[in-house]
């Protein structure tokens, strides 16, 4: 009964299918649980975050910064915007972010464009506010296709998602053609450029920040989940021009962010050696798995972000399923395998399981397991 109350654009959302947490796993099993499914920080969370937020324990009581005004400066400041916070929004993670945008600009019919597979926020967003999704393949490499897009652009087009590094392939665009794409945009359409992973990416260049500009309809999405080690605290944030900062602003709660989780990101943005290790980290285990993998056979996507997306041959959901009897948990609910890069010992481990699995003969190859009914 109650869902025929819900609005349509509600009732097509699919649900979120999450990594497996070595919690669930443990009960289980007895053996020691390696999580490698959601793309999180293998080190943990930044200490300078650690000791901030035990600091700001007491202060449970109190209600936080009611704009989160301390953070948004700071973080306008490492940007290095003259008047720093009228940059920045600060969001529930880049989530967050993610559907106020879609609550801001999508209403019935509005065409959205994005390319898939991709981070399934996007096409959250537009059901939720009834809008059209237009959707059009990454290239072979798994980046965002940036001139099927463009030329996916009409009248009624009025966001442009892209993801970059891409979810869940870890494909980049070109640093040069997307400023080329930023630039060329038309006044009524909205682009919102999700960097979650672009720390971790090998070119400095690859973000369009420097591209924020007054009348340029450009939002960039970052996060203090990945590189901070921050996810369970679910705090990011959005940098644009004054004028679609000062509407983000207006449209967010008050109260967005907790204490803690105000004083985690503060301190974590300060915290330039945690940041600084878990990027130098991801950069080598990223080399070290697509070497192992490949000479096992799989096809590794070319990944700048915390993860590889990997064509291994055998069917993606049964590996995953064998790998958990094994004590490894990785995503199988994709086309391919996604695994996340972890420290030199966890990366060991994963290839150490991924090739008794695959030489154990259980696993179908793709394509061949029985769908389900
Ligand atoms: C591309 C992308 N954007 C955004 C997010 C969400 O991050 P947050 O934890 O900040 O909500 C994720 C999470 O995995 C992601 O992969």
């Amino acid at each position: 009964m109650i869902e025929s109350l819900v609005k349509p654009g509600i009732r097509q959302i699919p649900p979120y299918i999450p990594g497996d947490t070595a919690e669930s796993a443990r009960r289980h099993t007895a053996q020691e649980i390696l999580k490698l499914a959601s793309n999180e920080n293998q080190l943990g969370a930044s200490p300078k975050a650690l000791e901030a937020m035990r600091a700001a324990v007491p202060f449970a009581h109190v209600y936080p910064d009611p704009f989160c005004a301390g953070l948004r400066a700071k973080i306008g400041r490492v940007f290095g915007f003259a008047d720093p916070a009228d940059h920045v929004t600060i969001s529930t993670g880049a989530s967050g972010a993610i559907a106020l945008l879609g609550e801001i600009f999508i209403g019935a019919g509005d065409e959205v464009i994005y390319c898939e597979p991709t981070f399934g926020a996007y096409a959250g967003a537009v059901r939720r506010n009834a809008g059209t999704p237009v959707v059009r393949p990454l290239t072979a490499a798994g980046a965002f296709d940036l001139d099927a897009m463009r030329a996916a652009v009409t009248d009624r087009t009025k966001m442009i998602f892209l993801c970059n590094p891409n979810n869940p392939t870890g494909g980049t665009v070109d640093p040069a053609a997307l400023r080329a794409f930023v630039r060329g945009l038309p006044g009524h359409v909205v682009l919102a450029v999700d960097e979650a992973y672009i720390e971790f990416s090998d070119d400095p260049s690859a973000s369009v920040v420097s591209e924020i500009a007054e009348g340029v309809n450009l939002v960039v999405l970052r996060t203090f989940s990945k590189l901070y080690g921050l996810a369970g605290m679910r705090i990011g944030y959005t940098l644009t021009n004054r004028e679609i900062h000062s509407v983000l602003q207006r449209s967010t709660g008050v109260f967005v962010a907790g204490r803690l989780a105000l004083a985690a990101a503060d301190a974590a943005l300060s915290d330039t050696d945690f940041a600084a290790e878990s990027v130098r980290v991801v950069r080598a285990g990223r080399c070290f798995l697509t070497e192992a993998l490949t000479e096992m056979g799989c096809r590794v996507y070319p990944s700048q972000a915390n993860f590889l997306y990997v064509d291994t041959g055998y069917d993606p959901a049964a590996l995953a399923a064998a790998c958990k009897e094994r004590g490894l948990i990785i995503r199988g609910n994709f086309a391919h395998t996604r695994i996340t890069v972890g420290t030199p010992r966890q990366n060991g481990h994963a290839v150490e399981i991924l090739r008794d699995v695959m030489a154990s003969g259980v696993v179908p190859r793709a394509g061949t397991a029985p769908q389900a009914g």
